[in-house]
């Protein structure tokens, strides 16, 4: 109960309006004005300065409302963490994915049968258009010292007065992985769909073989720096010039795990509930947003 009247608290912050914050909080004006007296009542202060409409907080009402975010942000932290612990949950995999740096990772990597299912997987993202733009390429053991040597030439080229260990280090970013892949995007020129949703397609690709690799229990993670910009390095790897090598996939047994998330992004902090915009006065409604408003209204019933 204490928790929605702060959840209604929280939204009126956000909103600095009773009636948007009563819509994104799904009550209505009345609830969430008893919601913010029924608080007043608790901490023996008024929140909100007194008129009929909003004109913001108390100095105790933003003292409170500070203190409602972080303790809804904490719930929500632990819930989450509550949730991601239970194993039987369908998307368990998902909320469990961690990216493995190669330092962590061991032989063996996937072989061809597993990297051909990361691969469907991949290709299994949406993708507007089925244009898949994007492709990998893999390097395999036998080649893995030619492309020490051009990372090792790229890290010359950027830095003449690298050290013999950032040198090495650059070798390493070849040799070190069990498996290599590049991920490069692949932007189709002459088709309709705009690039800026070929980009999406192509991450949302990533983004499935990272996961596959992660359920079918490898470590993996994707690094760029600044090699990916060198258009040198990509020449030499036979990326074209309409083409961007978006990053390196290393791909491993886990030999240990990650350390522990520090930060916990969590949904709220990337989730709102869209109200419509208050009209300046006698402005008329465009036809096509009263449309989209008994959209909206019917959708809910
Ligand atoms: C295209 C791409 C390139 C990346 N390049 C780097 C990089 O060069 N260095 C780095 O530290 N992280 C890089 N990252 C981020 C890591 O792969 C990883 O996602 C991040 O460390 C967060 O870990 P998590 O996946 O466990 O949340 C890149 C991610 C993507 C998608």
């Amino acid at each position: 109960m204490v928790t929605s009247q702060l959840r209604c608290l929280v939204a009126l912050g956000q909103a600095q309006h009773l009636g948007r914050a009563a819509q994104a909080s799904e009550v209505s004006p009345l609830e969430l004005t008893q919601a913010i007296h029924a608080l007043e009542q608790e901490y023996g202060h008024p929140l909100v300065k007194p008129g009929a409409r909003f004109e913001g907080f108390t100095p105790q009402g933003e003292q409170v409302l500070a203190w409602a975010r972080a303790f809804l942000h904490d719930t929500e932290a632990l819930r989450h963490e509550l949730q991601a612990t239970r194993k039987d949950d369908a998307i368990a995999p998902l909320l469990e994915r961690r990216s493995v740096s190669p330092k962590r990772l061991r032989a063996p990597g996937p072989g061809a049968e597993h990297i051909d299912l990361i691969l469907q997987a991949a290709l299994r993202a949406p993708d507007h258009g089925g244009l898949h733009p994007w492709r990998v390429l893999e390097f395999r053991e036998g080649q893995r010292a030619a492309l020490a040597d051009r990372f090792e030439e790229e890290k010359r080229r950027r830095d003449p007065l690298a050290s013999s260990t950032d040198l090495r280090r650059a070798r390493e970013h070849a040799t070190r992985p069990p498996v290599l892949l590049a991920f490069v995007v692949v932007p189709r020129a002459r088709s309709r769909v705009p690039a800026r949703e070929q980009w999406l397609s192509a991450g949302a690709a990533l983004g499935n073989l990272l996961n596959a690799a992660h359920q079918l229990g490898y470590g993996a993670i994707v690094l760029s720096g600044e090699r990916c910009f060198d258009p040198v390095l990509s020449a030499e790897l036979g990326i074209g010039p309409e083409e961007f090598l978006a990053g390196f996939v290393s791909l491993g047994s886990v030999a240990e795990a990650p350390p522990a998330r520090h930060s916990h992004v969590l949904p709220g902090q990337v989730w709102s509930a869209w109200t419509p915009p208050a009209a300046a006065p006698g402005t008329p409604k465009p036809r096509a947003a009263t449309a989209m408003n008994l959209d909206i209204a019917g959708g809910k019933t």
